[in-house]
């Protein structure tokens, strides 16, 4: 198995915090954001009398009420449509485990989310990766870059919607284009939507769900993670119209039994989450991402690309191994006595030897640490260089 590149660095962060010095943490897609009232009262006000299994697929009420949710958002599925998993990680390795066999081929365009690497190779499946690129904000790569890797292996195309490590949000015609070769070439597409609701500037989420005639392809992955920040509550789904892959991914849903109790009350209860929540999740994440990027920018030789959504962004730094940087400024540096902890890119790449001079930067903290933390980052870039 791979380690994840986003945690590999946390016993050097936790070395410095033992030496006195704060580490503010932009490597990880922990929100500091307040989960909502409903979804933390459910669980507090609730008189369980034996915290007991939930069916495999999920409780019939919570599934019923995130087809209605779903339904707000355009994509029409029934509860049977849906299996209830422990967070979004169980309902790619379920769906990994579901379409392909060892030795199958699943075609994602890189910089993506590190974890695929582990999915892929927990499942035996190889990752055929499509290199998008830094210069266009890592837009959807030319569709013949995918058609050319296509082979009697391949099953799956994967994205992230909203993107992970990249904030990419894909256009609906380019969402038409991966469905047009799904199609043509009859293999699954796959999307990770975990991010959904975090689009920006008035731009509009296309699903994959949403595309006529995909019926029998298409996969949404999704979580409660990140759209409540309830990341600790583990709880997710599969989706898809595909009853095949739904009563396959029921087997493995079945063999570990159930999804966690007392997690699909309170992501049921989410649900009733007022628009003004979100809208004041979003008005702070724009915010954030203007002052890091605008911040970003002012540093030499410092390349940035400009999130559509989710909460990351992928910076260039002028150095030769972000790795080494990433591991330096935790080990050897600190501004006042204080530093930062990045994830380098490199673990977001499976093509070797690309995402070198990169580093993942999730802005999960308010303006006033993330201008701190960028100050640092400039700082240490002066030392580490000079
Ligand atoms: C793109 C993406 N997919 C899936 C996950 C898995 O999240 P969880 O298992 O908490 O739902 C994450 C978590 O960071 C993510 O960023």
């Amino acid at each position: 198995m791979p380690e994840s590149p986003i945690r590999k660095l946390v016993p050097y962060a936790e070395d410095a915090k033992k030496r006195g010095i704060k580490v503010y943490h932009l490597n990880i897609g922990q929100p500091d954001i307040k989960t909502p009232e409903v979804a933390l009262n459910a669980i507090k006000n609730n008189n369980l009398q034996i915290v007991a299994y939930s069916r495999s697929e999920g409780s019939e009420e919570y599934r019923v009420k995130l087809a209605d949710y779903y339904a707000q958002h355009k994509i029409h599925v029934k509860a049977n449509d849906i299996i209830v998993t422990t967070g979004g990680s169980e309902a790619l390795l379920f769906t990994f485990g579901s379409i392909m066999d060892a030795g199958d081929e699943i075609i994602i365009p890189e910089p993506f989310y590190a974890n695929y690497n582990g999915f892929s190779t927990a499942s035996g499946v190889n990752v055929i990766p499509v290199i998008s690129k830094i210069d266009n904000n890592f837009a959807l790569p030319p569709i013949e870059d995918f058609e050319k890797l296509i082979t009697s292996k391949t099953k799956a195309i994967l994205i992230c919607n909203p993107g992970n490590p990249t904030g990419y949000l894909y256009s609906e015609d380019e969402i038409n284009k991966l469905a047009k070769i799904a199609k043509k070439y009859d293999l699954f597409l796959i999307a990770d939507e975990v991010y959904r609701e975090f689009v920006y500037d008035g731009a509009k989420h296309h699903s994959v769900m949403e595309v006529k005639g995909l019926e029998e392809h298409a996969i949404m992955i999704d979580s409660v993670s990140k759209r409540y920040s309830m990341c600790g509550a583990r709880i997710g789904c599969i989706v898809s119209k595909n009853k095949q892959v739904i009563e396959t991914a029921l087997k493995f849903a079945q063999a570990r039994l159930s999804p966690p109790t007392y997690a699909q009350i309170a992501s049921e209860a989410a649900l009733e989450t007022p628009q003004s929540y979100f809208d004041n999740v979003i008005e702070e994440y724009v915010a954030r991402r203007n002052t890091l990027t605008k911040e970003l920018q002012k540093i030499d030789g410092v390349k940035v690309a400009k999130p559509k959504g989710a909460f990351y962004c992928i910076a260039e730094l002028p150095v030769s191994d972000a790795d080494d940087f990433s591991q330096w400024i935790l080990e050897e540096f600190n501004f006042n006595g204080e530093t930062v902890m990045v994830a380098p890119a490199a673990g977001f790449y499976s093509t070797k030897g690309l995402g070198k001079n990169q580093v993942r930067i999730a802005y999960v903290l308010n303006k006033e640490d993330l201008i701190k933390s960028v100050k640092i980052l400039k700082e240490a870039l002066k030392k580490y260089n000079s």
